[in-house]
């Protein structure tokens, strides 16, 4: 099983919508090893989002991640990083796919409601920016029988 690191942004939290977006992952069948709500430091906001350092949008990117709290979390399932991928919808939410969750909660990419990690390794690095190895939990997930074949 593959392990993919989520967070649900400021805008989401004030929006209120905390526990829609992570009702969808518990849905889809996702075991949630780690979740908690933190207060961003502009230094794990630079150190996470490090790919886009340079970048026009760089430094609104960060003010905004750290401008409320957040919702961090690492979720595990077969395939995860793509399949959360897709269930997020892409960057620009106006543009990302009908049922998505930007198309379907958010506006604008500055303001997309969620982030995902793009491949394994991303998700690695992510997972040890925002999380303790003490912090992941490795339980029992009876549900998996259910959803994935031997
Ligand atoms: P990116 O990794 O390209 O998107 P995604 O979150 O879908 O993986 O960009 C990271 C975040 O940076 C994105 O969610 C919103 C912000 N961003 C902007 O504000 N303006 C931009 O032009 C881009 C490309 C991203
Ligand atoms: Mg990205």
């Amino acid at each position: 099983m593959e392990r993919t690191f989520i967070a649900i942004k400021p805008d989401a939290v004030q929006r209120g919508l905390i526990g829609q977006i992570i009702e969808r992952f518990e849905r889809k069948g996702f075991k949630i090893i780690a979740l908690k709500m933190m207060q961003s430091t502009r230094e794990l906001a630079e150190k996470h989002y490090e790919e886009h350092k340079g970048r026009d949008y760089f430094e609104r990117l960060v003010e905004f991640i750290v401008s409320g709290p957040i919702v961090a979390m690492v979720i595990e399932g077969d395939n995860a990083v793509a399949v959360a991928r897709r269930m997020m919808g892409s960057t620009k939410p106006q543009e990302a796919e009908v049922g998505t969750i930007r198309f379907d909660l958010a506006q604008v990419k500055e303001m997309n409601i969620i982030h995902g990690s793009d491949s394994a390794n991303n998700a690695k690095r992510e997972i040890g920016v925002f999380f303790s190895e003490a912090e992941l939990i490795d339980w029992e997930h009876n549900a998996e029988r259910w959803l994935y074949e031997k």
